[in-house]
């Protein structure tokens, strides 16, 4: 039986148009699924929209529509912009949905019936902005939102308390014997000294000063906070509590299933304290892996619409293609940590990565391939001197680290890896010589071996990179020869021997960098309609 998994991005606000940096967190995501069902994982991936709170609300209200009728609008721009990039998510929840709206509610009534939910009153420092209270230390003097730095009203009203303290134990316990449940490990650390151990308050858990949200059945002038109401949906979109709860049962209660939360570290605590502990309350396991990933920057800081610094995908993808763009994401933030965005460094990785080294390997393989034997695949024959043994280990090795350090969600470095193999194979024409080979007769063997494994190595590469590469890498296959394409085949030396070379154009275009830096640059700068927060 194969083995499960279940990934899901952040479900993002519609409160205006998605840029790069969402791009980036969806992305990543897509790339790991895509990587998961290609290698046999029965994988779902999941993503979605964040569509109640008083932000969205007050939105609408500016706008002169409708919350429903704003949030609509927008996920169609949410829509667009997943076609483009090629992501293959199975569902998409939206929280407005009624199979989420429902579900959010026996989960709320659960968890009264329990007792995890009391009334109380509230009274404390409110950030609008984030929708979240914060205690007299936190807001400080100036009284500004810790994590925004927005200021903060006070406010008191009757609400609903979640027991935080019921689960805290549970919580800690959960932390140490799981080492990789948040990762990177600062990530946990972070939690732990900063929430936990000073103490966790209760979390309110309903509010009754707007109305855009999911009404509390007990007590209807209530509506569920906005976090117990959004985490929810990692659930609620496999069925729990639904007629058919198949997926449910299948990438959630099947322990054999991997559970991975991808999420920015702006949203960590919600992920990492409380998802746990609602889940706690309903007596469902935890997910195996937070994953916390790092921020997609510009030069002067964070990407937001107030600033007009945001770059938006669409030009870069209707200039560069898809698979050019989904690989910088990839490839120039280490997964995990912060990254900036520069127009020189979107140009290089095109240039160094896609044009020099892989597009080149093919390029120049089936060339030879053509002039020496007639554009037949030879045959793998046996490693004539340590170059070839070497090319031959690599291959194999390649395929362990990037199974490893993907499973590790090391995704950057996964890559880089499939990238250091297509190096090695640039190098090993210079060092082979094939065209010094061809001129000796005898020495036919060993030519047949390195045209058959280069094929071999541009094979292997091109099925590791297609989860970025989902339509170049199709072309690789096509100018090899490969109808169908198997991942199983990287091992198959020799599975190529017989095939037809179909030498098209050139994977990738050199980018004239002086050019295409201005290029980026206008669309950085450019219409307002392609760049939002
Ligand atoms: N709606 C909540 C999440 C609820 S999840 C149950 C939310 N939404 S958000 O629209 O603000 O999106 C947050 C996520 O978008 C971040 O956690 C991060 O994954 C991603 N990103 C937003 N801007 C980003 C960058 N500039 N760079 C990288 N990722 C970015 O919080």
């Amino acid at each position: 039986m194969s083995k499960k998994f279940y990934i899901t991005t952040p479900i993002y606000y519609p409160s205006a148009s998605p840029h790069l940096g969402h791009a980036y967190c969806t992305t990543l995501c897509d790339v790991i699924a895509r990587g998961k069902r290609m290698r046999g994982f029965e994988t779902f991936f999941l993503t979605g929209l964040d569509e109640h709170g008083e932000k969205i609300q007050k939105n609408a209200q500016a706008k002169g529509v409708t919350p429903q009728q704003f949030v609509d609008e927008v996920a169609t721009r949410f829509f667009s912009l997943w076609e483009a990039m090629g992501i293959s998510n199975d569902d998409f929840i939206r929280t407005t949905q009624p199979r989420h709206e429902k579900t959010v509610q026996k989960i709320f009534s659960k968890m009264l019936e329990k007792d995890d939910i009391y009334l109380s009153t509230y009274s404390g420092w409110y950030c609008v902005h984030e929708e979240s209270y914060w205690t007299e230390t936190q807001v400080g003097e100036n009284h500004l939102c810790p994590e925004c730095g927005r200021p903060v009203e006070q406010k008191d009203e009757e609400a609903y308390f979640y027991r935080c303290q019921k689960y805290t134990d549970e919580l800690l316990a959960y932390y140490d014997s799981n080492p990789l449940f948040i990762t990177p490990e600062s990530r946990k650390n972070e939690m732990v000294n900063t929430f936990i151990k000073p103490g966790l308050l209760d979390l309110c858990v309903s509010r009754t000063s707007f109305s855009w949200g999911i009404q509390v059945v007990e007590n209807p002038k209530h509506v569920i906070y906005v976090w117990l109401d959004a985490l929810t949906n990692y659930i609620t979109a496999l069925g729990y509590l639904q007629e058919d709860d198949s997926n449910f049962q299948k990438f959630w209660m099947d322990e054999e299933s991997e559970i991975v939360h991808v999420i920015g570290a702006d949203i960590n605590r919600f992920h990492t304290i409380y998802w746990p502990m609602f889940l706690g309350s309903l007596g469902l396991r935890k997910p195996n892996r937070v994953f916390v990933h790092g921020l997609l920057m510009m030069k002067d800081g964070k990407m937001s619409k107030s600033k007009g610094n945001a770059i938006s995908a669409y030009p870069l993808i209707e200039r560069y293609g898809v698979d050019a763009v989904r690989y910088y994401l990839v490839s120039e933030v280490p997964f995990g940590q912060n990254g900036t965005f520069t127009p020189e460094q979107f140009v290089m990785r095109v240039n160094q990565d896609l044009v020099n080294n892989y597009g080149n390997l093919l390029n120049r393989t089936a060339s030879m391939i053509i002039k020496y034997f007639g554009g037949i695949i030879p045959e793998y024959t046996k490693a004539s001197d340590a170059l070839d043994e070497e090319i031959d280990a690599l291959i194999r090795a390649t395929k362990v680290a990037y199974e490893t350090l993907n499973d590790d969600l090391q995704v950057t470095a996964a890559y880089e890896k499939v990238m250091e193999l297509i190096s090695r194979a640039n190098k090993f024409i210079e060092e082979k010589a094939p065209w010094a080979l061809a001129k000796d007769p005898e020495k036919k063997p060993e030519l047949e071996g390195v045209m058959a494994r280069l094929a071999h190595v541009i094979y292997a590469a091109s099925l590791m990179l297609s989860p970025i590469l989902i339509h170049k890498a199709d072309e690789a296959f096509s100018v090899l020869g490969v109808t169908n394409p198997s991942y199983e085949e990287i091992d198959s030396f020799g599975c190529l021997k017989g095939n037809e070379i179909h030498k098209g154009d050139v994977l990738f275009q050199r980018l004239d960098a002086e050019k295409e830096i201005e290029e980026i640059i206008k669309m950085m700068t450019g219409p307002k309609e392609t760049v939002a927060a």
